[in-house]
């Protein structure tokens, strides 16, 4: 059998972003990228090159920041979406081409509309040219888990004597069971012994996903592919946090297949499901496994008293475990010096320059004095919202709304556009309406809202408000995702459109079609 690491290959940014609505701009990628890297993640699929110059444009920034994990770009078995791939990777300090290519019948004779020796000739082919270009080749064989096992083995073969270093085997449709992803990977292994790593990488049509994973490992799979927050097209992907809680608080079952681990530091899991959900407006259900709101809290009142008796009665893991920190924490009062928040800040896991450290100490003062408790969860909102991962070419100066009871609504607002400064004010059907339109007169644009979410921070009728936008701007079919935190709720909607605004803008660079690749080569 292989060694026992388990190699963590992340596709949140690749496969995830295939979920409808979860699209990202680079900017947001980079830092879903720099978290991953935090993460451990082993592999980071940062996007498909030849896709959208927005991913090709991504793939690049990202390969300039990250420093340890491995850069992947998806590719066709395609002339030029290699050199597209091979482009986009140039900087990165470890790179990965993954290319990839149908095996099942149904594909083959459909959407390749080729002969199963024909598909062979060009994944060999394909394999052979990027090799040129990087020695780390993924080669994945799309439609894997409906493929003959016969023609799985032999194509095999060809990509690891054409140079592949790993072998992918997506269950692309969600459509097997665990026991039947397990033989499959156990009928390669025999073939491919240690000359390639065989990777595991399933949908979760059926509610297998994470299964099928952990069933191709026990068969002698060393890398899954995952998401965070178990993201990805239709019913997702196998999710990252669920799989290597699985085997870190399973290690008795896995002892026997030589005590397998992962380079995942845990303690970064809910930091990074939070930030992916802020980034695509995507929450986990509660009762999601792992990072789910209510996946550690204890309703029923024997399982509380359980627990205060003997924590482990009812919990198999703790919160801290995935850094979940406690709410009760009541960080700083107003009178903590510089020093202590500067510590503070650190032991949150931020190292700030030191003029973004005043900027929020400067809010963190103010909020001080808004609101009788400042939890962590306050301090981590101010940090995400001053350190903003898009350029503010729009930034809310002062609003003002009014409200009466006859039903009349309106907003004035100043807005800074590169230092200049617009007013205007409109009348709306509600304040959310008057804000917005207030917005959108100011800065000469209209949108379409389609989705508007709102929840508190922490606890506490002071909590702050945490509003969610989801805007489109250009009638482009390319939604924007605008984020806005406040004290009050209106000033946060306001800040969430003109942050969504800011999306755009930045966006507008690489709006147009993606090239599909499910229309096959
Ligand atoms: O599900 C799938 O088959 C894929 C491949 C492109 C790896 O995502
Ligand atoms: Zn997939």
């Amino acid at each position: 059998m292989q060694n026992n690491k388990i190699i963590i290959f992340d596709t949140t940014l690749r496969d995830g972003e295939q979920s409808p609505g979860a699209s990202m701009n680079i900017e947001e990628k980079v830092a879903v990228a720099l978290q991953l890297e935090r993460l451990g993640v082993d592999v980071i699929e940062a996007g498909f090159a030849a896709s959208s110059e927005g991913d090709f444009e991504s793939i690049s920034q990202i390969s300039k920041q990250v420093k340890t994990s491995t850069i992947c770009s998806l590719s066709r078995c395609v002339e030029s979406d290699i050199l597209r791939a091979k482009d986009s990777l140039q900087y990165a300090k470890k790179s990965r081409i993954h290319l990839f290519l149908a095996t099942s019948p149904i594909h083959m004779e459909y959407k390749l509309k080729k002969k199963p020796n024909e598909v062979l000739e060009l994944a060999i082919r394909s394999i052979t040219m990027a090799k040129e270009f990087c020695d780390d080749i993924q080669f994945s064989c799309e439609d894997a888990c409906r493929s003959d096992i016969g023609f799985l083995k032999e194509i095999s073969l060809g990509a690891i004597e054409a140079g592949a270093k790993t072998l992918n085997m997506p269950d692309t449709v969600g459509y097997r069971l665990p026991h039947e992803i397990g033989n499959i990977i156990e009928e390669l292994y025999k073939v491919v012994q240690d000359r390639a790593i065989l990777s595991v990488h399933c949908h979760n049509d059926l509610g297998q996903a994470v299964s099928n994973s952990i069933y191709g490992i026990m068969k002698g799979a060393r890398q899954v592919e995952c998401t965070i927050n178990g993201l990805g097209e239709r019913a997702g992907n196998c999710a990252l946090e669920e799989v290597v809680m699985i085997l870190k608080t399973r290690k008795d079952i896995f002892t026997q297949y030589g005590g397998l681990d992962t380079n995942i530091h845990t303690k970064e899991i809910y930091r990074t499901s939070n930030l992916v959900s802020d980034i695509t407006g995507i929450r986990p259900q509660p009762n999601k496994a792992i990072v789910g709101k209510n996946a550690f809290s204890h309703e029923s009142g024997i399982h509380q008293d359980g627990i205060l008796k003997h924590r482990e009665t009812y919990e198999i893991m703790t919160p801290s475990d995935i850094g979940i920190m406690n709410n009760e924490n009541l960080v700083l009062g107003k009178h903590s010096g510089r020093a202590a928040f500067k510590d503070k800040i650190e032991q949150l896991g931020y190292q700030l320059e030191s003029s973004m450290l005043n900027q929020i100490f400067e809010k963190f003062k103010i909020l001080c004095d808004q609101k009788k408790v400042v939890y962590d969860e306050d301090l981590l909102a101010l940090i995400s919202e001053q350190n903003s991962y898009i350029p503010q070419v729009f930034t809310l100066e002062s609003i003002q709304c009014s409200t009466s009871s006859n039903g009349s609504h309106v907003a004035a607002l100043s807005v800074k556009r590169d230092n200049e400064l617009f007013n205007d004010c409109a009348l709306g059907n509600g304040s959310v309406d008057s804000i917005l339109r207030a917005i959108e007169r100011v800065c000469n644009i209209g949108g379409k809202l389609l989705d508007y979410k709102v929840e508190s921070v922490t606890r506490g009728k002071d909590a702050m408000a945490n509003v969610m936008v989801k805007v489109d701007f250009a009638e482009s079919g390319s939604p924007v995702i605008g984020h806005g935190k406040d004290l009050d709720t209106l000033h946060a909607t306001a800040k969430a459109y003109i942050n969504a605004l800011n999306s755009f803008e930045r966006m507008k660079k690489f709006l147009g079609p993606k090239n599909s690749y499910k229309q096959g080569v």
